[in-house]
């Protein structure tokens, strides 16, 4: 078996067998073959595709490129969920206490944020304290006693999907449905979930713009799972408009904390129900309407807040230290009328601008800093009324001028689409 004649292989098109795959992954993993060589195979299977049984090869072999975390040990139903990464989004903060209290183990391990805004390890690393770095013992224990952990994605995980999702990065190959759905499902099979929660943005804000390459993507992560035996759920939600108030680290986190004191945005909490709401009826086995149900007496009476307090005092975190250190800068309206977009492609333009977005893997970022919306979709707002605040800690050139552009505000009020477009089982 060589790579000269496994490229050939794909250029005509024909179907790759495990072995093949295999001899190119892993022989890249141990240098035997060059980015080079490695970048005309990628890129030949961004142009050509995979087949769903040659995506699943892919997807195993980066699987035991690395470890696989052992849960055995957690008598308890346990569930996973994963986002494809949005703009406002810190839906993994709020949906891994109300899971975790309804008696749901909860093991997430999280990324930094590559692209415009921080990951969800980011965000959690503006309290104070908090350690992201668990040992496996560690982990193990904090699921046992709090239900819920969060920890930054081991080195040792899926070891074959880092390298090439960097160099998927640096050769322009990162939208490609096989590639991408190997590359989340390589590191939520390792990390030994049997229930998959997946939530797929779709829109400006997102990497898939349309429902229909969403459902593609969507419906191969499903096929995958079922090689492994394991139920994956993929939730298709609008990333056209930013979640929530807050865009920015420190920000998100506070907005967390105003979520679980029962201020929020509407659409962050239909979502964050909607999630928790798949994750324990998945994983419980109950009905949609018993898990429902549920989820809103965990919030109405506090339940979810006190276990989300307990979880990051668990991880060492002070709740009470955010870094957020920043200055302010109060935008007004100058238009009278309804917010019909807000959009979300260009508000994270922003953000990153101000440092909350790294732009290479060991870029430092400004936990501090964001902007904070003062009006939600289908508002009215009226010429001289607060539209919202940017935090920041350098000046961005024309800051108010583009934050005020992200806004399309008009006489007559169009109806928001719901957040939640469809679930794909
Ligand atoms: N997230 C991943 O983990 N991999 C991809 O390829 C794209 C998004």
């Amino acid at each position: 078996m060589n790579d000269k004649d496994i490229i050939n292989k794909k250029i005509n098109n024909e179907v790759l067998t495990y072995k093949e795959i295999q001899y190119m992954i892993n022989s890249y993993i141990k240098g035997k073959i060059n980015d080079k060589v490695m970048s005309e195979f990628i890129m030949l299977i961004y142009k050509n595709g995979l087949s769903y049984e040659e995506t699943y090869f892919l997807t195993d072999i980066m699987v035991k490129s690395g470890q696989i975390v052992d849960l055995s040990s957690i008598k308890k139903p346990i569930v996973d969920k994963h986002s494809t990464g949005g703009v406002g989004d810190k839906i993994t903060l709020i949906v891994s206490p109300i899971v975790a209290a309804a008696g749901v183990c909860v093991p997430k391990m999280s990324g930094r944020g590559l692209g415009l805004t921080g990951g969800t390890v980011d965000k959690l690393e503006s309290i104070s304290g908090y350690k992201l770095n668990l040992t496996k013992e560690e982990f193990i224990s904090a699921l046992k006693k709090v239900g819920c952990a969060v920890i930054s994605q081991s080195e040792k995980i899926a070891v074959a999907d880092k390298k090439i999702y960097a160099l998927r990065n640096e050769i322009g190959a990162v939208d490609s449905i096989p590639l991408i759905a190997s590359s989340i499902m390589s590191k939520k099979i390792a990390s030994g979930s049997d229930v998959i929660i997946i939530d797929l943005k779709v829109g400006s804000g997102a990497f898939m713009k349309s429902t229909r390459d969403a459902t593609k993507l969507a419906k191969t992560m499903i096929k995958i799972g079922e090689y492994y035996n394991k139920k994956v759920i993929c939730t298709l939600s609008d990333m056209n408009f930013p979640l929530g108030f807050n865009i920015g680290n420190a920000l998100e986190v506070k907005e967390v904390i105003d979520f679980f004191n029962g201020k929020y945005d509407k659409r962050l909490y239909d979502l964050s129900v909607y999630i928790s709401t798949l994750m324990i009826s998945n994983s419980k086995k109950i009905s949609m309407q018993k898990a429902r149900a549920l989820v809103i007496n965990l919030l109405e009476n506090n339940f979810a807040k006190y276990k989300f307090y307990e979880w990051i005092k668990y991880q060492g975190g002070d709740i009470t230290k955010i870094n957020d250190k920043s200055k302010k800068h109060i935008v007004i309206s100058d238009k009278t009328g309804y917010i019909n977009a807000i959009d979300a492609s260009l508000l994270s333009q922003l953000v990153f601008d101000l440092g909350a977005g790294r732009k290479t893997k060991n870029s430092k970022i400004d936990y501090a800093v964001g902007v904070v919306l003062n009006k939600s979709i289908g508002d009215k707002v009226k010429k001289g009324e607060i539209l919202g605040t940017i935090y920041y800690n350098k000046k961005v050139q024309d800051m108010e001028k583009v934050f005020k552009n992200t806004f399309k505000i008009n006489p007559k009020k169009i109806r928001a689409k719901k957040i939640i477009f469809k679930t794909i089982k």
